[in-house]
Parts: C-alpha cells; structure tokens; sequence
C-alpha cells in the first residue's frame, strides 16, 4: 500500500486539513472532532432526538426510512467493533440505507494482495457511503485525500467516515459522548436525568450548577494516553466555557495525558489537572468518563509496570459512588473489563447503555446532514409534532 503519496498532507496540523473535508460550508468526510463546532454539534443534537422522537411512531418509522432507499453504505470495518459497527448499521437502516460490510479481510481480494486503497475505491464504485475502521495509522484519512483526487478529476467520489483508528481519533464517539452530555445537562429528559424534577433543589445543593455542557469540572480515568475517545471528547469539550478536565491516569509515558493534548486543551483555556488516584477527586466531578487499560497495546518491557500497577486507583467502587455528586454521569466508551463494577450499573447515574444508545441516534444524525436529509427531518418532526406542541402550549398557558 503506497500511503506516503498522502505523506505532505497527512503531516499537516490538523486546522489546516479541516478545509479539505469540508464542501460548501458542510462536512463531506469526518476523520477528526476538530470538524464541529458548537453550533453544529447543537444542531446534530436537534437532528437525532428529531429522529428518535420520529422513529417512535409507525408513521415516522415508515417516513424516515424511506428518506435514502436509494443510498448504499459499505461498513469496512477491519479492527475489531461491537458497538461502533452495529450502531452504523442500525443508523443506515433507520434511514432505508442497505448497508453491506468487509470485516476480515481474509474473505475479501485482499487476502489475494490486493492495495487497501483499491478496495476502497472499488467500494466507492458500489457504495455512497464508506465507513471504516482499520488498524492502519491515518488510513480513513489517506482514503478521504483519495476521495477529494477523484472529485478533482470528475470521478466518482463518496464520503468517508472514520469509525475510529488505532489510537488517532474517534470523532462519532465523541460525538455520541457529546449527545449524552448536552442531554444529561439539559436535566429535562426523563431517561437521560433521573433527577430532571430536582434542578431547582440541585442547584441550591450546588449553587454553581448550571444547565448545559459549559462551567463544568470533567474527570477522564484510565488509559489516557492510549485512548482515542478521550482524545476526541476533550476536544469537543474544549468549546465550552470554563472547563476544567481532571485526568487520572497510572503514571507511564504511554498511559497519562499526552503532551500535545495537554498543550492543544491549555490553548483552549481549559483548566487541566493531572492525578494518579481517583479517589481523591470523585467529589469534584460534573460528568465522570471512565476507561479500560487497553493492555492490546502493551509491549513486552511494560509488563512489571503492569504487574505492580495498583488498578484501585483507576477502579470505581459503589463507596466512591456514593461520594459522588447527585446528578454526576458516570460515562465510559465500553468495553469495559473492570474499571466499572457490575453493581454498579444499577445506579441512575450510569449512563453508559444510553449512551451506547445515543450513538445510533447521533449516527443516523450525521448520516442524514451528509447526504442533505437533515432539514427534512427537522420540517417532519415540526409538522409531526405541532399539533401537540399547540396542545401543551393551550394547556400550560
Ligand atoms: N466504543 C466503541 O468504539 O466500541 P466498539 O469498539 O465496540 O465499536
């Protein structure tokens, strides 16, 4: 695979890269979360409790289903997935896109040596639509770079979506994490805030407590370094005001905060602190985002840091739970191994299957804005909804 034809453009900051996957003032790839703002990120929002609120319904199930019939998706999913892939393909088929997928490349040509880059440029023969995951560093990428040459040269040319890479980034991750924050801190829904009724009790408990993502202390625990998901979260997070981020991470070089994160966060005006122990700042969390050590990636010289490493530091236990602020999500990408105890998955603060769930949402979102569907969706649910909005409106009058 010849990559280092892409290698002038791959090097370049990432700011400089965003005018490239971007086509009237719209996205047409989406490889990084430096891609969003918040006036996107807000309107994403809209656009995928639109689509639940919708799909609740026959009619709006029918409807929104028959919004892409005429689109195909290909899922080229090479590194191994439970919920990024299925959420996609559960996304594509809320909006009647036919979805097909390549995860082993031992049952496709590849395994005959075909380049990678021509697998997926014959995908963009078949396909509308490429999502991918591979093991490769900068492949979705060089893909997308392959997309926008084609484009130039008047040939057939899809968008790309990075459903994560190595340890790069994983903006639609981040983009579900981001969904269940601005939902959690709306304290209005009844699955996303238990204590939605309390707000007004909340804030006299906790005066500085306000709604929305803005003003707020969130703590990132475990394998820091190696984790594309708190990479891309915390630059989202970065758009808001008065942030402060807590990263409790095992002091190694491979495991704590990277120092171009830390440095791209403090240019952001984020108050940044480091910690080896979560104990000691459970009670300072807004939002808590817990991970897994991801020992895939250790090397053979690690393993005595790994064996000596004391794990109760980067383990939630129902005592720190229980030290916890009333109205904190406990937050986690999955999978998970042990970080998360299983008791405590009762708790009406673990918010980790919602937001699994979110992530279909947010994907059927983002599919819809690429291919122009999102206003659609937005006059639909108007119109859906209106004459219940005018119904609540005469009768909270
Ligand atoms: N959170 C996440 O990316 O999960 P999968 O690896 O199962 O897709």
């Amino acid at each position: 695979m010849d990559l280092k034809q892409y290698e002038s453009r791959t090097s370049r900051p990432i700011q400089a890269k965003v005018p490239d996957f971007q086509r009237h003032e719209r996205l047409k790839h989406v490889l990084f979360s430096q891609q969003f703002n918040t006036g996107l990120l807000n309107h994403l929002a809209r656009v995928a409790t639109n689509i639940r609120a919708l799909a609740k319904s026959r009619d709006g199930h029918i409807w929104l289903s028959q919004l892409l019939p005429h689109k195909r998706a290909m899922l080229y999913f090479t590194q191994a997935s439970t919920r990024t892939f299925l959420s996609f393909t559960a996304a594509c088929q809320i909006l009647g896109i036919t979805c097909n997928e390549i995860r082993d490349p031992k049952v496709s040509s590849e395994y005959k040596g075909e380049n990678p880059l021509d697998s997926v440029r014959m995908f963009s023969s078949y396909f509308d639509l490429i999502i991918m995951r591979s093991v490769i560093a900068n492949f979705a990428e060089c893909c997308a770079y392959l997309m926008n040459d084609l484009e130039r040269s008047d040939q057939r040319s899809v968008p790309i979506i990075s459903g994560g890479a190595g340890t790069d980034q994983h903006p639609t991750q981040a983009l579900l994490d981001m969904y269940t924050i601005l939902r959690t801190f709306e304290f209005t829904s009844p699955q996303d805030s238990s204590l939605r009724t309390r707000f007004a009790e909340l804030q006299s408990r906790y005066p500085s407590l306000t709604k929305g993502p803005a003003d707020k202390t969130y703590c990132f625990c475990g394998d820091i370094g190696r984790g594309r998901t708190v990479r891309s979260l915390s630059v989202l997070l970065s758009l808001y005001e008065n942030v402060t981020m807590i990263f409790v991470a095992p002091d190694h070089d491979k495991l704590r905060l990277s120092g171009d994160l830390k440095q791209f966060l403090i240019s952001r005006k984020v108050k940044v602190i480091e910690t080896e122990d979560l104990r000691e700042v459970i009670g300072e969390a807004d939002c808590l985002y817990m991970t897994r050590i991801q020992h895939e990636h250790d090397k053979p010289e690690d393993k005595t840091f790994f064996d000596e490493l004391d794990m109760s530091r980067y383990t939630l236990t129902p005592e720190m739970v229980g030290r916890m602020r009333d109205y904190t999500p406990i937050m986690h990408p999955f999978p998970r191994n042990e970080e998360i105890p299983f008791e405590i998955d009762k708790d009406p603060r673990a918010m980790y299957f919602r937001q699994a769930r979110n992530g279909m949402w947010i994907r059927a979102a983002l599919i819809a804005y690429l291919f122009d569907m999102d206003g659609r969706i937005m006059s639909k649910h108007a119109e859906m909804f209106s004459d219940y909005q005018s119904y609540n409106e005469g009768v909270l009058a």
